[in-house]
């Protein structure tokens, strides 16, 4: 345990479910996080959630959270569209904002947030690049373990058609490439550790709801390296990342919902057996990678050296769903610039 630290002192923009059963529960043990207040557009919701998390503050409306003079850090679990209007109002107010992904609804959009980015930290919240198995990988194939990179696979569905889930709704930033392609976007990004030229994407949109229900894509980060994904709302539960180099293969099998706080596994395949007989797994040790993410960000708020990703790399990630849109509308190749 180290000595002397100065918890940061956090905020949360609403009772969303992420936030009230999966990342708050993981930031509270730790010795950086005070969580200090929930906030919710229900009074009765945020005291509810309040009780239920042990935390001592409830408010009735976001402002009246954004406008404590205690608090430090806010964490914003809101729908995808509010997240640049409450993030800037928060930074506006002097706080730090750690955003859940999407961090927009475009790159455009994301953009007014530089008003601020020099002021505040503002991160958009990719838990899964904290978790020692994404570092783990990408350690593997700078080592040169599997050859050079050039294919990069990524899959994520799960099976939701309730109208009344934020993902099932057109007008609020709902489907599949804003709420999971975004990681699987991600996945390249982090893994060639370089951003894309161009896209062309395949879209198959819900009748009743508007909203992509798949997206399928192919990726091109140049010097002939690909990444292609499917991501839908509504297929059967999995997601899988495979990184392939010219000498082997690396597979992350739970990619994105690991167990929190529980011990997971890689492959390194050097290939040549199709059988698989000759895979390595790679023991990764238990990790939340939800705490580890509350850590860094409240870590760099005290000024120490920790994991980070500046509003800039947030931007180019949203370029890149632009682009697949574009691609949708169009039909064809769209560049990512
Ligand atoms: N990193 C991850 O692992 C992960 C996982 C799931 C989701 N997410 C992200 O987290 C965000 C929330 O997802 P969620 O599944 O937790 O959503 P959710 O349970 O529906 O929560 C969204 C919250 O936003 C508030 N809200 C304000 N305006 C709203 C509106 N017009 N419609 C619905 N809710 C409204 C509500 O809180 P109040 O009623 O308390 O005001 C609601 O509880 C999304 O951006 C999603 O992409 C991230």
């Amino acid at each position: 345990m180290e000595a002397n630290i100065k918890p940061v002192v956090w905020g949360v923009l609403s009772t969303a479910k992420i936030g009230t059963s999966r990342v708050l529960p993981s930031m509270q043990p730790s010795p950086w996080v005070e969580l200090r207040a929930i906030a919710s557009r229900s009074l009765a919701s945020a005291q509810e959630a309040a009780s239920e998390l042990g935390i001592p503050v409830a408010y009735g409306s976001y402002e009246d959270l954004i406008a404590d003079p205690e608090i430090e850090a806010i964490y914003n679990p809101l729908p995808n569209h509010l997240h640049v209007p409450l993030t800037l109002a928060a930074a506006r107010a002097g706080k730090h904002v750690l955003c859940e992904k999407p961090l927009a609804i475009s790159a455009e959009e994301a953009a007014q947030l530089r008003e601020v980015a020099d002021k505040v930290l503002i991160e958009e919240a990719f838990m899964v690049r904290h978790h020692p198995q994404w570092q783990t990988a990408r350690e593997l194939i700078r080592a040169g373990r599997i050859g050079p990179l050039t294919a990069v696979q990524a899959f994520f569905s799960y099976f939701n058609v309730d109208a009344a889930d934020v993902r099932n709704q057109a007008d609020i930033g709902g489907g599949a490439l804003y709420d999971i392609g975004c990681y699987a976007i991600l996945s390249g990004r982090y893994l060639f550790e370089a951003e894309p030229l161009r896209v062309v994407a395949l879209v198959d949109r819900d009748p009743a709801f508007g909203t992509d229900r798949r997206t399928s894509a192919l990726v091109d980060f140049g010097g002939g390296r690909h990444l292609t994904f499917t991501v839908s709302t509504q297929n059967c539960g999995y997601q899988r990342v495979q990184a392939i180099g010219s000498q082997g293969r690396i597979e992350i099998p739970i990619p994105f919902n690991p167990p929190p706080g529980g011990a997971t596994r890689i492959a390194l395949d050097p290939g040549g057996a199709l059988d698989g007989s000759r895979i390595e797994w790679i023991d990764i040790a238990p990790a939340d990678q939800y705490r580890l993410q509350g850590e860094a960000f409240s870590r760099r708020i005290r000024g120490q050296a920790a994991d980070g990703y500046p509003l800039s790399d947030a931007e180019a990630q949203m370029r890149v769903i632009d682009a697949l849109f574009r691609s949708e509308r169009s039909g064809g190749w769209e560049l990512v610039a």
